[in-house]
């Protein structure tokens, strides 16, 4: 484990100039050819989470995918707790994410096993709601979407918390896709039912405990 830990700190060291490189095309790429249109790159993405994530939190992601955003979270907050239905991905999420010691990935859908976790929860507790049909090797079921069901959830635990933030990834898909995503409205009244303050930013809805800081 600590040859894992100094191994990957030197790796860091000697590829950042390759990364920074990287990065810099991304950015330019979106900011010139696409104008900063949805969806950013993944590691602005991410910076997104870092900014709105509670420190020392717990972390509730669905779709974990290949884990990329699962072992990041897992990088900065406490622990986390992720749910795939797909075998495929999640052979592939298993593999990266084998290092992590502080992650439970859970093989199922958000309908299977969102409840359970989120029963077992209190403290500080963040959201990152990606679950859905993208494609690919990913899992497609009876809805494109679980987000209705994990709301409705997260409602009926949000009092064992202390503090939430819930992030919702991939709102155009409530422009782009009517028949299977709920409209924008929806979020927002939701957030106003259970008393939380809201906001969009790049293509995600944050919805967070009164008192937070957005910026
Ligand atoms: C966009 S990807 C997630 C990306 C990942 N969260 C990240 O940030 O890198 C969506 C994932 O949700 C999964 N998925 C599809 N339906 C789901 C459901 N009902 N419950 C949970 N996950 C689901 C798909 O298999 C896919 O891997």
């Amino acid at each position: 484990m600590i040859v894992y830990k100094i191994l990957k700190k030197f790796l860091k060291f000697i590829l950042f100039p390759f990364v920074f490189m990287d990065r810099i095309r991304w950015l330019s790429d979106w900011f010139f050819f696409k104008k900063c249109s949805s969806p950013p790159p993944h590691f602005v993405k991410q910076s997104l989470l870092l900014r709105h994530g509670i420190n020392n939190s717990v972390w509730v992601e669905t779709g974990t995918f290949l884990g990329q955003t699962t072992k990041f979270l897992s990088e900065h907050f406490n622990f986390v707790h992720s749910i795939e239905p797909s075998r495929k991905c999640l052979r592939v999420a298993k593999r990266n994410l084998r290092f992590s010691k502080n992650v439970a990935l859970y093989e199922g859908t958000s309908e299977l096993c969102f409840e359970k976790i989120c029963s077992s929860l209190t403290g500080d507790i963040c959201f990152w709601l990606d679950g859905h049909y993208s494609d690919g090797i990913t899992f497609k079921g009876i809805t494109d979407t679980p987000i209705l069901f994990e709301l409705d959830t997260i409602k009926k635990y949000l009092g064992n918390f202390s503090n939430t933030v819930i992030l919702i990834d991939d709102i155009r898909s409530s422009h782009i896709d009517k028949e299977n995503y709920p409209p924008l409205s929806f979020y927002v009244n939701w957030a106003d039912s259970v008393g939380m303050d809201w906001i969009i930013e790049l293509d995600s809805f944050i919805i967070k405990s009164k008192g937070l800081t957005f910026y």
